[in-house]
């Protein structure tokens, strides 16, 4: 999420930082390759593509990346190297294909909350690929982290009311759809029986030591055991028992705190007013002043079975509360399994937990409570590039009832204040988290950090060491021993910024071509890195960026170092989300908020001011969207 509707007033410095932050169906754009290949063409075929079955195979080592770069623009419009194809598809609003249920996409945001229920959400996230048939039939299911009212309804926040209020919830949350390749074109299956909305009201479950303990119980929940929804839901994961895991982010956005908040409320940055989604003026929960409790049942990491729609999705409260960016798994030699999660706000941590259990053959089915049971650990990272882990467990390192923790729900619920406690390292906004597949390092974004070494915060030290971090950049571990190690060895795989840039504080160290706050990040099974950036709407202009332009998607060789970049996205979007098919021949990127207003919520009456993608009409709504890209010699993507 790269927005913030509000001024920067907070001065608690563990607080969130921010709320950061196409035609139908049948009216794809299809965008061709290279930068002379930008002008699009309606209605045009994508070229064939060969789709061979099985798995990739590792290319040569010296050919691990084989395209032309592109070059960074400020241009309105997606571009993908020479030989490729984009097409733009997946867009809020596109009915899921629930039976009898399609309702169709209006262009001028007249839909109801009800059909909003029925379609994809906005601004499009963390998502995977979960194959039905190989790489030619699966189920696509994403996160919709995040609404722009303005675009959302036909008059933006105007005349707000309930009906508001339901559409934002049920433009939230994870969508889950069907998705085939019928010869060269990625079409939705309608109706699938797989297709599903989960939004801000789907009834979900509390499982794991805080599920009904005192601060997760509410009139309407008096056990503390089910909650109404996920939202903010930004990165994802999944696991290898084969679901999939979303992550609530920036939850305390929506949330009318106290004028007066409580340490723990300020410590989770809630606010009066939350930051402008006026939720609670309809829906009473989103109240803190009448429901104190309700904020500290979001904040966790969601497990769902994409394969059973009447399944409810269960909140796994083991792995801790933050604002969780996302969770990948790794699985150890001895089959536990071990979740990496980031907190992605300015001086939060890092955290990871091992598994009691290991993971049994069988799915979901055999590993339902897997993620219930095991140990807590957050990062220390010592200067001298050695790291450690400390467990986040009630009774240990100081987390006992004379400090606030009376048991081990307390800590959980309080995972921030505990990591204070343990003396974690505050970093630099962490966010996604990626594994080599090939020699289990694991890598970690840091976006950037703007309040490091300013007045009365953090210092500058070694993991985090610009001051006014305006660029960020990708710290990465080495475990001792498996990846439940106790310890590891650190190192920065690459420091963003421009090179040439006249502020000594933004000269990155990139080998190849520049970019600024890294935020997604995915290996492939091959071993490249691709990199997303979120570089904040605000700052796109400010002389750090004046180079790098719009917000983009690159590719990285772990072994040389090379960045080379990929693609770019649309005026003031964010490029977050990447899965391929498990034959590496169509990719799937997300475009999120095309066009988002660099102030404020975007204005109904005139949505495009910013951007057209991906419709290109001029007063058309601009969409986030999952975009199709393809070689045009069916070859793997990224060769
Ligand atoms: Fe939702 Fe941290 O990006
Ligand atoms: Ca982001
Ligand atoms: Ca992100």
């Amino acid at each position: 999420m790269s927005k913030d509707f509000s001024a920067m007033e907070d001065s608690n410095p563990s607080s969130n930082p921010s709320i950061h932050e196409v035609s139908s169906p049948t009216r794809r754009r299809v965008l061709q390759g290279g930068l002379g290949g930008v002008v699009t063409s309606l209605l045009a075929p994508l070229s064939s593509v060969a789709v061979l079955s099985g798995c990739a195979t590792v290319g040569s080592p010296d050919k691990l990346i084989g395209f032309k770069s592109v070059p960074a623009t400020r241009i309105d419009d997606l571009i993908v190297p020479e030989g490729y194809t984009a097409t733009a598809a997946f867009m809020w609003g596109e009915p899921v294909g629930v039976a009898g249920a399609m309702p169709e996409w209006k262009a001028d945001a007249s839909n109801s909350a009800a059909d909003q229920e029925l379609q994809l959400g906005m601004h499009h996230d963390g998502m995977n690929y979960f194959p039905l048939d190989g790489s030619k039939r699966g189920l696509l299911v994403m996160n919709h982290e995040y609404t722009d009212d303005g675009l959302l309804h036909k008059d933006g926040m105007q005349a707000w009311s309930a009906e508001k209020v339901r559409k934002s919830m049920a433009a939230h949350g994870v969508g889950v759809i069907e998705i085939e390749d019928r010869n060269g074109s990625w079409d939705i299956v309608r109706p699938s029986q797989y297709a599903r909305r989960i939004t801000a009201a789907t009834p979900v479950a509390l499982s794991g030591p805080a599920a009904g303990h005192p601060m997760m119980c509410t009139a309407a929940d008096p056990a503390g055991i089910a909650v109404l929804g996920t939202m903010a839901n930004c990165a994802h994961g999944h696991t290898p028992w084969g679901t999939y895991l979303t992550c609530e982010e920036n939850w305390a956005s929506y949330f009318n705190g106290r004028a007066k908040p409580t340490a723990h409320e300020a410590r989770w940055g809630l606010r009066k007013e939350g930051r402008g989604y006026r939720w609670h003026e309809h829906e009473e929960r989103f109240d803190l002043n009448k429901h104190e409790n309700e904020p500290n049942r979001f904040g966790w990491v969601v497990e769902i079975d994409p394969m059973d729609p009447t399944s409810t999705p269960i909140k796994r409260t083991a792995l801790g509360r933050a604002a969780h960016e996302g969770a990948w798994v790794a699985q150890t030699k001895a089959g536990r399994a071990v979740v990496y999660m980031a907190e992605d706000a300015q001086f939060e941590y890092i955290y990871k937990f091992v598994s009691r259990d290991r993971v049994k053959p069988g799915g979901f089915a055999a590993n339902k409570e897997l993620l219930d049971h095991g140990t807590l650990f957050v990062a220390k990272f010592n200067n001298d590039n050695s790291g450690e882990w400390i467990e986040v467990s009630h009774g240990k390192n100081g987390l006992t009832a004379e400090n606030g923790f009376a048991n081990q729900g307390d800590v959980l619920i309080k995972s921030r204040q505990a990591g204070d406690i343990l003396g974690a390292t505050k970093m630099d906004r962490p966010e996604w988290i990626a594994i080599d597949p090939h020699n289990g390092e694991v890598y970690c974004t840091l976006t950037n950090n703007t309040r490091r070494g300013a007045d009365k915060q953090p210092a500058a030290d070694a993991a985090n060491p610009r001051v006014n971090n305006t660029m960020g950049n990708i710290i990465k571990w080495k475990e001792a021993g498996d990846f439940d190690g106790a310890s590891f060895t650190w190192s920065h795989f690459v420091m963003a910024g421009d090179p040439a840039n006249q502020r000594a504080q933004t000269q990155g160290n990139i080998k190849g071509d520049i970019f600024g706050s890294p935020d997604g990040l995915w290996f492939d099974d091959r071993g490249i890195l691709w990199i997303q950036t979120d570089a904040h709407s605000t700052n796109m202009h400010k002389d750090d960026y004046a180079g790098i332009g719009n917000n983009m998607m690159l590719a990285a060789d772990p072994r040389t170092g090379e960045v080379r970049r990929f693609l770019v996205g649309p005026v003031n979007c964010e490029v977050t989300g990447v899965v391929c098919t498990p034959d590496m021949r169509t990719m799937f990127v997300n475009i999120q908020h095309p066009g988002e207003s660099p102030t404020d919520r975007s204005d109904p009456a005139d949505p495009s001011k910013y951007s057209t993608w991906p419709s290109g009409q001029k007063g058309a709504r601009p969409r986030s969207a999952t975009v199709v890209i393809r070689k045009k010699d069916g070859g793997m993507i990224g060769t």
